[in-house]
Formats: structure tokens, sequence, C-alpha cells
């Protein structure tokens, strides 16, 4: 065992509600100390991270869990993940309802069958057949949301899909601030990265996003680990997580990869997202294509850690070329 840790969180890219800035900052690092305690005293990657995502799906102010966004028909389908650097484990469950902790439904796929992936009926399911109690994740809060939003397209105000989408975004930029991840490296070399997230706003029922997509929401190797969030649509095109662990892979610091792999996808798809990394030196990075994205950690170098809103050198979907938007 080694001194050598680190953990990184995230709340999601997108905007912060005007009201709640540092009530999102306590949340994220609550989250990292949560995990933080778990690797400092020796457990394991998959403990902390598993703990971490729980505290932020446990959290309204989180796309996760619960507060989870609900479907154009009213419905909360949430998506998880989790992946284990040093074998390639991965579970996920994508389209799951009644769950407190999709995070943890992610991980029994990867320890509990020979499966990667599952989904809606299936993987609840397999939940009930474990024994994960039935639980309503639908906030009043959302509930409202959902009624505001869904009598404007009643009204016609956006009649193609994708238009929709970038004017709701304009009407209610926090409607993308969601989604929740964490990295961490344990002192037995464990790198292990995880992700949760009820999807966006008013999606089609059945729409699976990127979060439980290996390479796209979240991937890690025995070298590094990556933790997306924003518009899956732009995430899965570009394989962001994956670009992530690749560029460490040869040689980036996770600082770097972050940056690197951000910027590809703004210059590619130019929706917005970011992500957060462990390398296996134990250095953390995060970079989004957004206003915000809430994040705090704490390395073996830092213990005592940080919680921030955005990065020093986020990039902005204004520097972007329009034409790509
Ligand atoms: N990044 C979350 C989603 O698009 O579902």
């Amino acid at each position: 065992m080694t001194d050598r840790w680190a953990i990184v969180v995230h709340g999601g890219a997108g905007r912060l509600r005007r009201t709640d800035p540092e009530r999102v900052r306590a949340g994220v690092r609550k989250a990292m100390e949560t995990g933080k305690s778990i690797l400092v005293q020796g457990g394991h990657a998959l403990d902390a991270c598993e703990a971490a995502v729980q505290v932020l799906e446990d959290l309204p102010l989180f796309n996760a869990g619960t507060g989870s966004v609900l479907t154009l028909d009213g419905r909360c389908e949430m998506d998880a993940s989790i992946m284990r650097g040093s074998t390639l484990e991965m579970g996920a469950v994508a389209a799951v309802r009644d769950l407190r902790h999709p995070i943890s439904l992610a991980r029994a796929v990867m320890e509990q069958s020979d499966h990667v992936l599952l989904s809606g009926e299936g993987a609840m399911q397999f939940a009930r057949m474990l024994g994960f109690a039935s639980y309503d994740p639908v906030t009043e809060e959302r509930r409202r949301q959902w009624e505001k939003l869904r009598e404007k397209l009643r009204q016609g105000a956006y009649p193609r899909w994708a238009k929709k989408l970038k004017q709701l975004l304009k009407e209610h930029p926090e409607l993308f601030h969601g989604t929740v991840g964490c990295v961490a490296l344990d002192r037995h070399g464990e790198i292990v990265a995880g992700t949760s997230t009820g999807g966006i706003f008013l999606k089609l029922f059945g729409r699976i996003g990127d979060t439980p997509i290996p390479g796209a929401g979240t991937y890690a190797t025995p070298v590094g680990g990556a933790s997306a969030t924003g518009i899956g649509e732009g995430i899965m095109r570009v394989l962001l997580a994956y670009r992530v662990v690749e560029a460490m892979d040869r040689g980036a610091t996770a600082q770097e990869a972050a940056h690197q792999a951000v910027r590809t996808l703004r210059d590619l798809v130019g929706l917005e997202a970011g992500v957060i990394a462990v390398d296996r030196q134990g250095r953390v990075g995060f970079e989004h294509f957004s206003e915000s994205m809430p994040v705090a950690y704490a390395t073996y170098e830092h213990p005592e850690g940080e919680a921030r809103l955005a990065s020093e050198t986020r990039l902005l979907p204004e520097e972007a070329d329009p034409s790509l938007m």
C-alpha cells in the first residue's frame, strides 16, 4: 500500500441556478469528503467512488437519483455506470426507475452479473431480485418544472427537437446542470470512475445518454479514469471519457488530458459538456465547455482539498465557432 490517493467529483456541467451556488459547492465537497475518508484509511476506490456518488444522488440539487429530471411523459429514467481500471470491469444501468441509488445497481451489475449494461424493466427486475428497495426519486420541484415546460411545448414553442433543446437551454439554463460523477485512486493503485444521471429534461422515453456507455460517460484503465457530464448526444459521439484516458496513456497529465478532450468535443460537436479525471500519479484534472461545473477534489499532496464552481481554463460556449453549435 502506498500513500498516494486522489479523488475528484463533479455535480454536472451547465449553468448554476441563480439561487444556490453555495449549496452546490457544499454538496460536491460533502461527496468528496465522504470518498476521501475511505481512501485515506486505505479503503478501495470502488467503495469511495460509490459512496461519493451516492451522496450526490441523495441531494435533490443534482440531476441524479433524488431530483432527477423527467422525461417528456413525466417519468424519471436514470442512467449510471461504474468502471474499475485495474480489470476493465464495468457495470451500467440505463433507464432505471424507482431506485434511490442507481450507482449501486451499476456496481451490482458489474459484480453480480456477467454483463456490462442492463436497461429498463430487466434492470429493475435484477434490482428487485437483489433486494434493492422501491424508492420514488421524483421531487415536487422537478414535477413543477416539468409541468411548466410541457405547457410551453403544448403551445408549440419548439416544434423540432434539436431547436427545442437549444431554446430550452437558453430559457432554462439550469436544466442541463446535472449528472454527477467521481473518479478515485486508492492507496492500492486502483482507479475507479463512476457516473450517475437523470439524463436531460424532456428527453424522449427510452432515451439513453452517455452515462452508461463505456468510454462515453465513464472510463477507467490502470493509467487513469474519467467521468463526463453534459449533453450526452455530444459526449457519445466523441467518446469523451475514453479520449481523456487515452491521452493519459500517451503521457498527458489528468488536467492536460481533460483540457484536450473537452477542446476536441467543443470543436467537433459544440454541445455543452465537461469531464473530471485522475491519473495514476494521483493528479486530478477537470475541464468543461459550459459556464459552470461544480467540482471538489483532494489528493495525498493536497489533502484538505478544494470545492469550486468552475475550472480556471473552462472553454466557454461563446468561444466555439457558432456554425458548430
Ligand atoms: N450526460 C447525461 C446525459 O446526457 O444523459
